[in-house]
């Protein structure tokens, strides 16, 4: 029997694969209604035991766009999870209705249980402070858009890079590539977790600092990817309240800025982007969001191609 693909870290795709996924989102992007059809008749079911706009909205419009329909929750409260059933047995039972899945919850782990147990794709669309492969494939689409390039470049992190699950995926996706420079600027208490140093960072060979001076930094970064303090994985709320906002870019941070940095943040902000900023035009963050649907578009395509369900 064909081994299924699921898609629940982003190593689990390939450099060629991921190359791949932007080749055939620039061409849905460029030529969308060669895709108008392509899903016709299949179903994806989005699974959400977390709240989201942009993951599972995109998800939708996404199969929407290739011809096909949704079916699904979007919170924990209306599923059968609020009377105790388990994640394998939902993932079982969600098989027998849908031809792929999409799944969030807050459990770290949970999508890996499931696509242990599903008979059709499996998708990680945010698992706690774990991963959040489709949001890096997002990223990655909009660093290609705008650099021509996933190589050769200095790209800052900011805020929250220890709960930041989006932050660790991408690091683990750039780290493939070669010629880049992270600088890493987060309050002492949000530090990128020393895991992600260990095991991506130092294993791949990619020289970076540790800092928690913004502007700065300024000066060196193509890329400055800004996050929010992530409130949802605190355990105490003074603390929340006393880091959220250690970072907050207005206008005169980015006085000693390249002309050709790109802005990126995963979304939703709170207050780390001004919105001041959003009419600069290196502000990328919400083409990011419509980069989203497309890679999604992509990678629903490549996963049902792959287990045989569409041609
Ligand atoms: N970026 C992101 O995951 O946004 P949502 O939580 O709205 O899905």
């Amino acid at each position: 029997m064909k081994q299924l693909k699921h898609l629940i870290d982003i190593l689990d795709l390939s450099v060629d694969e991921i190359n791949g996924l932007i080749e055939s989102a620039d061409d849905i992007i460029a030529r969308p209604e060669k895709y108008s059809e392509k899903c016709r008749g299949k179903k994806l079911a989005t699974l959400f035991f977390e709240p989201s706009t942009r993951t599972r909205l995109s998800f939708e419009a996404a199969m929407y766009e290739l011809g096909g329909n949704v079916i699904g929750f979007s919170e924990a409260q209306s599923s059968s999870a609020s009377k105790g059933e388990s994640v394998a047995d939902t993932a079982k039972v969600v098989s027998c209705y849908a031809d792929i899945i999409a799944m969030r919850h807050p459990k770290e782990g949970a999508p890996l249980v499931a696509a242990q147990n599903a008979s059709v794709p499996v998708i990680n669309a945010g698992d706690g402070g774990h991963f959040h492969p489709t949001q890096t494939l997002a990223d990655l689409l909009t660093i290609h858009r705008e650099k021509g390039r996933l190589d050769n470049m200095t790209v800052g992190f900011c805020g929250d890079l220890k709960f930041g699950r989006t932050v660790h995926s991408l690091i683990g996706a750039l780290s493939r590539y070669s010629g880049l420079r992270f600088i890493l600027i987060s309050p002492e208490e949000l530090k990128l977790p020393s895991y992600v140093k260990q095991d991506v960072l130092k294993k791949a060979g990619i020289p970076y600092v540790q800092t928690t001076d913004l502007e700065g930094s300024m000066p060196e970064l193509d890329i400055l990817y800004m996050t929010r303090v992530q409130r949802e994985r605190f355990f105490n709320e003074e603390d929340y309240l006393r880091l959220k906002d250690s970072y907050i870019l207005t206008p005169e941070k980015l006085t000693n800025a390249k002309s050709d940095l790109s802005i990126m943040h995963p979304l939703p902000r709170v207050n780390e982007i001004s919105v001041e900023i959003d009419k600069d035009p290196r502000a990328c963050y919400f083409k990011q969001v419509l980069n989203g649907k497309y890679i999604r578009m992509a990678l629903i395509l490549k996963l049902l191609k792959e287990a045989g369900t569409v041609e």
